[in-house]
């Protein structure tokens, strides 16, 4: 149940913060095909990140960013130059959270849970992204699979978690929106809340999320906050 929980560990990119910023960028550059470069781009981006993790070889999230949007306009037949690619895959670098995060983080923090972020992306990545939308003191660990250097989601990206916190797998709880992800946690171990932020389907691979909620906002308001006078 619930009361075991002790932290909260996050997936960063769709679930913390939104990729939108980067879809519209791409709408600006590629006018009618931002939608379908951005999809593709993102499944591509996975895609490598999995395949290296495979073939045990390891280049970190922004290699793979970057060589997938290469990919995908090469595929598409779109011309981008590489300030145009320098400026798409910065976007990466400072999205923006989504709305309910920030208090949902303080409330989770004032229910005397430690909170942390596991991400595929780079220790450098993460911080950027952390610190150029001032969450910084939200968090009591930024982990990134840069420790590892496999991506998740292999089980040994998971168990960083637990090592960080000093934590056994029933006392952290892995959030993310990504349903492949929740699905590796669940696979390793942690109890899992998978959020549902537009209504999709969750992946057919054999277990399901503990949890399933709209927004961090919605997990948040599942903890009571810590009585600070008992
Ligand atoms: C992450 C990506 C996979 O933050 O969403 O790990």
């Amino acid at each position: 149940g619930m009361h075991a929980i002790k932290a909260v560990v996050f997936d960063l990119y769709g679930t913390l913060y939104d990729v939108y910023s980067v879809r519209t960028s791409c709408e600006r550059i590629f006018p009618g095909q931002g939608e379908m470069v951005s999809k593709m781009w993102r499944q591509k981006q996975l895609e490598y990140t999995w395949m290296r993790t495979l073939m045990g070889q390891y280049q970190d999230f922004e290699s793979a960013t970057l060589d997938a949007l290469r990919y995908t306009c090469g595929s598409l037949g779109l011309a981008l130059d590489a300030d145009g690619e320098a400026h798409l895959c910065s976007e990466y670098l400072s999205l923006t959270p989504f709305a309910d995060v920030p208090q949902a983080l303080q409330q989770l923090r004032a229910a005397g849970l430690k909170t942390a972020i596991l991400s595929n992306g780079s220790r450098h990545s993460i911080r950027q992204v952390v610190g150029n939308s001032g969450l910084t003191n939200s968090f009591d660990h930024l982990i990134s699979v840069d420790e590892v250097r496999l991506f998740k989601p292999h089980q040994k990206v998971y168990e960083l978690a637990m090592d960080t916190l000093h934590l056994g797998e029933s006392e952290i709880l892995f959030v993310s929106c990504n349903s492949w992800d929740a699905t590796g946690a669940k696979y390793f171990g942690y109890p899992v809340c998978w959020i549902n932020r537009s209504n999709g389907v969750f992946d057919q691979l054999g277990v399901v999320p503990d949890i399933v909620v709209s927004d961090v906002g919605v997990l948040a308001s599942r903890f009571s906050p810590v009585d600070e006078a008992a």
